[in-house]
């Protein structure tokens, strides 16, 4: 076996004999004599190999990526680079092997690639040799311990579930799996372990963990894979506070070894309704403020057309204030910002330019005097503000303003990088409603409590009833989710009826479970949190195959093995499937 690792190696080394194995990043000839980096897991180390050595002819031959052995003395470096861990010593071999020539590589392994994102995937077993990806592998790799070490000290067993099982109520499509042997039957694979952890929970195991693999055929996005990984959990006897108060304390532990970085403890909550109300998003990004603005009331007694039309339809006009940067924002740039609110369905962007202590903008002819005072007093303008309005339902208005918000904050350079905001949020309403559906469909899954207040009204004013469910968001994205659930026969009884199931219909989807339920069931609660974002906020980037040692693209295929790929008659034959063209 490999006895070192190269980047263990300094100063108090010299003169020691060593045998080192690795990659060859990079091969150089100066006057004569070879220089090749040799790269390992841990790092690079420098080799020197004389005209007079034995090898040397072997060494000039190397091509970059070629796996080589060496042995050697370490000797201390004449000209030092002081930015690498090895860069007062070199090697100065004495024998060199060859282990595997590599063919001529089809993009450069450096940090700063500028290879095309489909050519690194398809040779992904390269793109993981730059430091960049290594590094957010070995990243998630300690995140994954931390994790392990803290819930099994605090009790929880690590349990694995099936991946072979029946569709689980998350809410988007299943991936299907054919039986062979049951044919006409499926498998689904599971968009998380919800069912068996709350089974787990019936079955006495009292706290649960796993890093569990979920599957979901949805839209993918730059957070969001088909096949992901989440670090769920479940616990009973419990109520939602110490669910969050675990949670809080594993990803401050999470940070602390991984990021060495304290998090203050315990979170800020914020309710559902007020982060909507003030953000325009249950993912509220708090590492800047600019908050939207109501300014409905201004316009009570508007001459506006657009206004009066969206009042008289109870919906509100909200605003963001830009501060101190309207000479930014040309029209062709406002422009591009209406482009953008429109992608959330609001019917335009209006604005208003405070500048030389007069108002300009797209609807100064249709404000009056006395309202643009309101709004320069409610909203403290000051020289060069700039104000952007929307006017719609209360739900586009918030979250068209809430992502333009982001969308600026980025822009502007309002976001630290640096900094970590995490929060709770809390209270989410039980039910929305589903235009589609044409009825009430459950926010979280259909097992989520309501809060103890609400349990009367399911079924007389479901749209007020608030649920035991919170999320833990941090800088703006959705890290984890889950719910007090509910154990009372008659509670879930209640829950079905108000989603429109009939009897049989619940007993039809969900009659396993539902038995499990009459047999003595504790109160329980639990979390997902995805593992997958987690890393990618650890190691600061957007894009979440980077946090993935083989991803899937845009379109849910992998350009390395080519799947989704097609399979052979037989196959299909043995599980009696026909492909219809
Ligand atoms: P939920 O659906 O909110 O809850 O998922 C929990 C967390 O998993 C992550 N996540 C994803 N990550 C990457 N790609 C995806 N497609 C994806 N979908 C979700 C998010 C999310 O917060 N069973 C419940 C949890 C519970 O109630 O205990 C569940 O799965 O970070």
């Amino acid at each position: 076996m490999k006895k070192y690792n190269n980047a263990e190696f300094n100063i108090h080394h010299v003169g020691k004999q060593v045998e080192l194995y690795g990659w060859v990043a990079r091969k150089r000839n100066l006057g004569g004599l070879i220089f090749i980096d040799l790269r390992d897991r841990s790092g690079i180390i420098q080799l020197v190999v004389r005209p007079d050595e034995k090898d040397y002819e072997l060494a000039s031959s190397l091509k970059s990526e070629s796996v080589i052995s060496i042995e050697g003395e370490i000797v201390e470096r004449e000209s030092k680079n002081l930015k690498l861990p090895t860069g007062e010593i070199e090697v100065i071999v004495s024998d060199l092997k060859l282990i595997n020539m590599a063919n001529d590589l089809p993009f450069e392994i450096t940090d700063h690639t500028t290879a095309l994102e489909d050519t690194r995937l398809k040779y992904r077993y390269l793109d993981l040799r730059r430091d960049e990806l290594k590094e957010k592998m070995i990243t998630r790799s300690k995140i994954t311990m931390a994790v392990r070490n803290f819930l099994t000290k605090e009790g929880f067993l690590e349990i694995e579930t099936p991946i072979l099982c029946k569709s689980t109520p998350e809410g988007a499509r299943d991936y299907l799996v054919p039986s062979r042997v049951n044919k006409g039957n499926f498998y689904a694979l599971p968009q998380s372990p919800q069912l068996f952890k709350q089974l787990l929970m019936i079955g006495g195991m009292e706290k649960y963990f796993q890093i569990a693999k979920c599957f979901r055929d949805e839209d993918l996005r730059a957070d969001r894979q088909p096949e992901f990984t989440q670090i769920d959990l479940e616990m009973s006897f419990v109520d939602s506070h110490d669910v969050m108060d675990v949670t809080e304390r594993l990803i401050a532990q999470v940070f602390e070894e991984v990021k060495n970085r304290k998090i203050s403890l315990p979170l800020p909550k914020m309710k559902y309704d007020d982060a909507i109300r003030d953000y325009g998003s249950d993912q509220p990004d708090l590492r800047f403020e600019m908050k939207i603005q109501d300014i409905t009331d201004i316009f009570q007694n508007t001459t506006f057309s657009v206004f009066q039309k969206v009042l008289a339809e109870k919906g509100i006009i909200n605003c963001l204030v830009l501060k101190n940067k309207a000479n930014l924002y040309s029209r062709k740039e406002i422009d591009k910002l209406t482009d953008f609110v429109k992608t959330y369905q609001a019917s335009g962007l209006a604005w208003l330019k405070y500048q030389d202590n007069d108002f300009s903008g797209s609807i100064r002819k249709v404000v009056t005097e006395e309202e643009l005072k309101k709004l320069k007093e409610q909203l403290n303008i000051e020289e060069n503000d700039i104000i952007f309005i929307i006017a719609d339902r209360y739900m586009i208005t918030k979250t068209s303003l809430g992502s333009l918000r982001v969308k600026l904050g980025h822009e502007l350079g309002f976001i630290d990088k640096d900094d970590y905001q995490l929060l709770w949020i809390t209270d989410f309403p039980s039910f929305e409603y589903s235009e589609l559906e044409g009825r009430y469909v459950a926010c979280h899954h259909p097992f989520t409590a309501p809060n103890d207040e609400d349990i009367d009204k399911l079924l007389t004013d479901p749209g007020s009833c608030y649920s035991k469910a919170y999320d833990i968001v941090i800088n703006g994205y959705e890290a984890g989710g889950g719910s007090i659930r509910i154990h009372q026969k008659e509670t879930q009884a209640k829950m079905f009826q108000a989603l429109g199931f009939t009897e049989e219909e619940a007993k039809e989807k969900f009659g396993f479970f539902l038995e499990a339920f009459e047999y003595g069931t504790p109160p329980h609660g639990g979390l997902a949190l995805g593992l997958d974002r987690l890393t990618m906020l650890l190691t600061q980037t957007e894009n979440i195959r980077d946090v993935i040692a083989f991803p899937k693209t845009a379109s849910a295929s992998d350009l390395m093995s080519e799947c989704p790929n097609r399979v052979d008659e037989k196959q299909l034959q043995e599980l009696a499937l026909k492909i219809v063209k």
